[in-house]
């Protein structure tokens, strides 16, 4: 209770911070450019971020001449970003002497000190730096650039607490995000988000419900519930007695999905991503109970052997994955599975990447993310003798590859004649004259149609298929009701 009310007063104390950046920015139209990179999670901080920003008097722009403030969300997960984002910083050289662009970054990355002296060294000109912890802080470190004009580092390495009632500005008014946990106790050998994002913590069961409650009343439809390990949702705090308020019988991740999913006005619940080892039966049982939870499941398998799964500290064994997703599939009808899959951990054979495509062929995903290993300072993996040669992995991730599309050109086939229930999201990207929606398992669907369709879920029968979309016709019993 005393930690509830300290970080009351943090977040009012930032409100100040936003008024007062709010009134230097008066009649100066300031704009702000944001790039996000990484996961979901992340996307779901930077709408946090643009909603501060628009109440201090910034507007967003796509054009990177007029940027008085840019803005930089980083992920650390693999390697590429890094490049990425040295490479934006480089670009910004010239505009910050032009123009005075404030440049700010944050996000996973800045909790990694090589990554910070990198930043100081090479890039000196860098106004911001914050972390994964301080991003509520962000209206505070801005005034301070401004006023001060001196760099503001702002990163806690501790776990930091949870914030609430930050402003929000969302990039869809159809699918929201809403963040349940921050997190993770996992150590997966390959992975650096244990380290960046601390420890688990779970959102009060009441600010997710209410949180939930009047997106619906803003008339989203669909709500993604977010977290590194969704399905251990509570249960640290359950294991050792920290202390949290029920709120309409929630106390684990099943009982919060059969509480949401009686949310007047949201028709659809996702979540990710769930950890295989946490699936427990309840949560199970709450899928195949709740109508509105999507039947598509995301279900990271990472490497099909079980030996490979043991180096990488994932706690279950090929039969057990297998074992789940038979149970799983028996449990809940019209199932469907995606999952992300890592080729070239350090030690893994030919032979034992098999067993990945094996468990793929055996299990027909709908949709499988795949990531050629990527080592990260810190991690066990990065500390493993046998590190997999590049041309290796590349194969290896070819042959998945090609595995991948072949079945989801077959699986596209059982889709031809049937009627989906879509969720129309707008109008397509490539031809503004159709639009385009996804059904419960996640798949693209395009379809001619009225553009007072978006927003609604309407019934498609699907005509063909595309690869990584399908084509849809409108039947006659269109649901309208908003
Ligand atoms: N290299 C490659 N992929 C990784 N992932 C996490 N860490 C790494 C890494 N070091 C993948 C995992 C995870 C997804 C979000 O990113 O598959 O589920
Ligand atoms: Fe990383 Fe594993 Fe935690 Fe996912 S569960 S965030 S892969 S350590």
């Amino acid at each position: 209770m005393e930690n509830k009310s300290k970080t009351r007063k943090e977040i009012e104390k930032q409100k100040e911070y936003i008024k007062k950046v709010k009134e230097i920015n008066k009649d100066k139209n300031q704009k702000y450019s944001i790039l996000t990179m990484g996961c979901q999670l992340n996307e779901n901080d930077s709408e946090k971020i643009c909603g501060m920003l628009e109440e201090m008097g910034y507007t967003k722009t796509e054009s990177q001449n007029e940027v008085d403030l840019a803005i930089f969300n980083t992920c650390c997960v693999r390697e590429n970003a890094e490049d990425k984002l040295f490479g934006k910083l480089g670009e910004l050289k010239r505009l910050k002497e032009q123009k005075g662009t404030i440049i700010a970054i944050g996000g996973c990355m800045m909790q990694e000190k090589h990554i910070t002296d990198k930043i100081k060294q090479s890039y000196p000109y860098t106004d911001i730096i914050f972390g994964t912890h301080t991003l509520h802080k962000l209206p505070e470190d801005l005034y301070k650039a401004l006023k001060e004009k001196k760099r503001q580092e702002d990163i806690l390495d501790i776990d930091g607490k949870i914030y609430e009632d930050l402003p929000i500005k969302r990039d869809s008014n159809i699918k929201a995000s809403v963040t349940i946990m921050n997190g993770c106790n996992n150590f997966c050998s390959y992975c650096i988000v244990p380290y960046v994002r601390g420890r688990e913590r779970s959102r009060e069961p009441k600010a997710i419900i209410e949180e939930v409650r009047e997106i619906a009343k803003q008339g989203y439809k669909e709500v993604t519930l977010l977290g590194q390990n969704v399905n251990s949702y509570l249960r640290v705090e359950r294991e050792k007695g920290i202390e949290f308020e029920q709120y309409e019988g929630v106390n684990s991740f099943a009982t919060l999905l059969r509480a949401i999913n009686k949310i007047e006005g949201i028709e659809r619940i996702r979540f990710v991503s769930p950890h295989p080892k946490d699936f427990t039966d309840d949560v199970i049982e709450a899928i195949a109970d709740c109508d509105k939870v999507c039947k598509l499941v995301h279900l990271p398998l990472q490497s099909g052997n079980t030996k490979v799964l043991k180096e990488m500290n994932r706690k279950y064994t090929k039969e057990q994955y297998l074992n789940l997703v038979e149970k799983m599939k028996e449990k809940i009808s019209n199932l469907t599975l995606s999952t992300d899959i890592i080729v070239g951990f350090p030690e893994e054979t030919d032979e034992e990447f098999e067993d990945t495509l094996d468990v793929v062929e055996k299990v027909k995903f709908e949709q499988v993310y795949m990531f050629i290993y990527s080592r990260r300072v810190g991690t066990p993996g990065d500390r493993m003798e046998n590190q997999i040669p590049e041309e290796i992995k590349h194969k290896r991730f070819d042959k998945l590859k090609a595995l991948v599309e072949s079945q989801i050109k077959e699986n596209n086939q059982k889709y031809l004649g049937t009627i989906q229930k879509v969720l129309v999201e707008g109008t397509s990207k490539n031809n503004e004259h159709m639009l385009t929606g996804r059904t419960d398992s996640n798949k693209v669907v395009i379809f001619e149609g009225d553009k007072s369709l978006i927003g609604n879920m309407v019934e498609l029968e699907i005509v063909s298929e595309h690869m990584w979309y399908l084509k849809g016709e409108t039947v006659p019993t269109v649901s309208k009701e908003r």
